[in-house]
């Protein structure tokens, strides 16, 4: 496993968001510090409810294409970007070793304990596999991914909606940097649809994703020394139509002063204020066309499930 990201890199970026985050108005957190180890395995938990329609819709559709896109693209390393346990990745694995082509697996995750469980698993499987994890930050490492000349990038489940526009714009102008001419990335998106749906995906009747919400103040009581009390939150899911994302928040249920020790910080909540922990912005196939022909990218191919929820793209790195 290579480890782009040590326990002191995590802690000093944790306390820069931390604080930049908790003394902005209005407030905010970067989504990336939901996964710990139990948050992954809430993520997981999620992936399993029945109003979250992402994974599954995805997983449908890669067990229809993976063997086309094994055929498409025939490449010989899979990157895969945000990779968590790499469950469905496992469907293009093996259309990818089928077809004969693929040597090497990267999966790059933040999270170093999802990422060992993944990897192990994986090795587990495939052992003919050359399988190497990369603890990193798909925002900030891209420069390191290993160097190949026929590599498919896999950003899945969505993932690339939890990342602001402006975020989302260099991240993909930087992968696109750091790939060459005639690369794949194949990119999971959530697609724009009635809230009715969206909502409860968001906020489900076990509460396991209001769980996962506030997992990340068990993070920063932990890594920081903070006293957050989880309870004195409410987990609140919102559709919010003009940028087309769902938000998710905490909501403060009641006036209450939090006290961050490690930062020396004490940061006042309102009764009723809110705390934005999470995007999750959904797409519409042209926009995106249009945002990775920005980065350099040409869509070559667009899948979808009969529903049209969820989006696979399948993009290629343009000639500049
Ligand atoms: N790709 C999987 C997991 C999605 S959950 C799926 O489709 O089910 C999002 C994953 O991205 C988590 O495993 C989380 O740890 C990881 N992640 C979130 N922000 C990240 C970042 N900035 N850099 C690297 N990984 C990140
Ligand atoms: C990882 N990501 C795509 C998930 C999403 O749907 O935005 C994270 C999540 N948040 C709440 N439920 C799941």
């Amino acid at each position: 496993m290579i480890r782009l990201l040590d326990d002191q890199d995590l802690a000093r970026s944790l306390r820069a968001d931390v604080r930049a985050g908790l003394t902005a108005a209005p407030k905010k957190l970067p989504p990336k510090w939901f996964y710990d180890s139990r948050g992954s395995e809430l993520f997981e938990e999620i992936t399993r409810l029945p109003e979250y329609y992402p994974t599954r819709t995805e997983r449908a559709i890669l067990t229809l294409r993976a063997p086309e896109i094994a055929r498409i693209t025939e490449a010989k390393t899979l990157v895969e970007l945000g990779s968590g346990s790499s469950e469905k990745t496992r469907l293009l694995l093996d259309a990818m070793l089928g077809h004969g082509t693929l040597g090497s697996f990267v999966p790059l995750d933040v999270s170093d304990a999802a990422l060992s469980a993944a990897v192990a698993a994986l090795s587990d499987t495939y052992p003919g596999l050359s399988v190497s994890g990369v603890v990193g930050d798909f925002v900030r490492h891209l420069q390191h991914l290993p160097d190949g000349d026929s590599r498919m990038v896999a950003f899945l489940g969505g993932t690339i909606g939890n990342l602001e526009p402006v975020e989302r714009a260099s991240f993909l102008a930087g992968l696109r940097a750091v790939l060459h001419e005639g690369e794949w990335l194949l990119l999971g998106a959530d697609l724009v649809k009635d809230p009715a749906v969206l909502v409860p995906a968001y906020d489900d009747a076990a509460g396991v994703t209001a769980d996962f919400n506030r997992n990340v103040l068990r993070v920063i009581n932990r890594e920081l020394g903070a006293d957050f009390d989880p309870s004195a939150f409410e987990h609140v899911a919102v559709w919010s139509p003009g940028p087309e994302w769902m938000e998710m928040r905490l909501r403060s249920r009641r006036d209450q002063f939090v006290r961050i020790n490690d930062l020396d910080l004490t940061v006042e909540f309102a009764d009723g204020e809110d705390l934005l922990t999470e995007i999750s912005a959904k797409f519409r196939r042209d926009s995106l066309a249009g945002e990775l022909a920005e980065a350099g990218f040409e869509l070559r191919h667009w899948w979808t499930d009969p529903r049209s929820w969820f989006g696979l793209a399948l993009a290629q790195v343009a000639h500049r």
